[in-house]
């Protein structure tokens, strides 16, 4: 893939006959912001995530956050923000304060929705009252609780700083003082049994949070568990698991509309959702990626990885490190590759609406899809079928 250094705003007003251009109108606009530090590297992980050596430095990296977010603003200018999702990392480890002053320099500079959905990734192991009141009170109103299970010989497995109680505490606390909160599990770890993953489940139903994920432990490349990978289920065992969540959850009303995202009826995460409608989104903080559309096309944008190499481009005027046009050719399968995650998929006009490209570009590979069982197609809806979600990557390719 072709990578565009960076332009000056100047010059990227000279619209690359490469991209699309003249969308019917700006897609929803979201703020992503990363947070790349950990208390502890989990074993599994391949996020842009950095044990803590000695202090955070939370004073420079928000001042950094909130001088990338103005070199940004050209590009979002005029442009309402929906919702902000600030991860990691574990973004629960900043201070109140920290993110109450945070907010607050992000409304002096953007128009925040006035019902903005506001999240904030958290790790049972690092939360108390007086945090999760000090982040509503700064406005965060909803927290994502990172509780993977509730065992804790699974969870020492995982290399979690956290056992079973502290995530039961945990999910008490956000639910008294934020209330709308998710819970991420992961099933198919090491040594778990069908029973075990089942009982994982049954415990966070229990606490009735409006949203649930469940997400099948991989092991990724270049983590330790790709190196040293532990006794995992065989394949069978974790479609059995696969199965039995799904079947559990919907048992308890949960709607299951994303490969891994379970929501009570209403309670879709909405940042997530503009990701999955290939709405646009800024991305800021080290390594973080954004996605935005202008009249000169779609582009994608990276940051530096590393939050030294972050703070020192940021302080340099240089924050966003790469921006790359997504071509013609690129566009159809960067938005199937969202919106197929979606159980109930799109309205066929939002192809045209988010990439700008008539339909009929890809009319043949969506008739062949569905008659070969992969999708359903209607004047309404462009729908995977079970079959089609189950070999969703088989889906997707045809559109390469
Ligand atoms: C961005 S991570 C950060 C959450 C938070 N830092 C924590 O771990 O408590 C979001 C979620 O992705 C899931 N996840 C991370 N690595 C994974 C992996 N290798 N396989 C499956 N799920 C993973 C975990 O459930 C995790 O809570
Ligand atoms: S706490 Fe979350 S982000 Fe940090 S290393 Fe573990 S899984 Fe990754």
């Amino acid at each position: 893939m072709r990578v565009i250094p960076i332009l000056p705003v100047a010059a990227q007003a000279v619209a690359n006959p490469a991209v699309p251009s003249g969308l019917p109108a700006p897609p929803p606009l979201a703020l992503y912001i990363h947070f790349p530090w950990c208390v502890r590297k989990c074993p599994y992980c391949d996020f842009n995530s950095h044990e803590v050596k000695h202090d955070i430095p939370e004073q420079a990296y928000l001042a950094a956050l909130i001088s990338d977010l103005e070199q940004s603003l050209p590009h979002i200018w005029g442009r309402r923000v929906l919702s902000i999702f600030i991860g990691g990392g574990t973004p629960s480890l900043i201070s109140p304060q920290g993110l109450d002053r945070l907010l607050a320099d992000i409304r002096a500079r953007v128009q925040l929705s006035a019902d903005a959905e506001i999240t904030l990734e958290a790790n049972p192991g690092t939360v108390e009252a007086s945090r999760f009141q000090g982040f509503r009170d700064a406005g965060v109103n909803r927290i994502s609780l990172g509780i993977q299970s509730f065992n804790d010989q699974h969870l020492q497995a995982l290399g979690r700083i956290h056992n079973g109680d502290d995530a039961r505490r945990a999910i008490e606390l956000a639910l008294r003082h934020v209330g709308n909160v998710n819970l991420d599990l992961m099933y198919a770890l090491p040594r778990q049994s069908l029973a075990e993953c089942e009982q994982d489940l049954r415990t966070a139903i229990t606490f009735g949070t409006p949203h649930l994920s469940a997400y099948h432990l991989t092991l990724e490349p270049n983590t330790r568990f790709a190196f040293d990978p532990p006794p995992l289920p065989d394949a069978d065992l974790a479609a059995d698991m696969q199965e039995r969540v799904e079947q559990l959850l919907a048992d308890a009303g949960y709607q299951h509309y994303e490969t891994s995202a379970f929501a009570q009826p209403g309670q879709q995460c909405r940042h997530n959702l503009n990701y999955w409608h290939f709405g646009d989104y800024l991305g800021i903080g080290a390594g973080a990626h954004g996605k935005l559309s202008d009249a000169f096309g779609i582009v994608r944008e990276t940051r530096a990885r590393h939050p030294q190499a972050y703070m020192e481009a940021v302080n340099a005027g240089q924050a966003i490190q790469e921006r790359r046009p997504i071509s013609h050719e690129e566009l159809p399968f960067e938005f199937l590759m969202n919106s197929l995650r979606l159980n109930q998929g799109f309205h066929p006009s939002l192809f045209q609406e988010r990439t700008g490209l008539h339909l009929a570009r890809i009319q043949t590979q969506l008739q062949q899809a569905a008659k070969n069982g992969l999708l359903s197609l209607s004047s309404e809806r462009i729908q995977p079928t079970e079959q089609g979600r189950h070999f969703l990557n088989d889906l997707l390719e045809r559109f390469l």
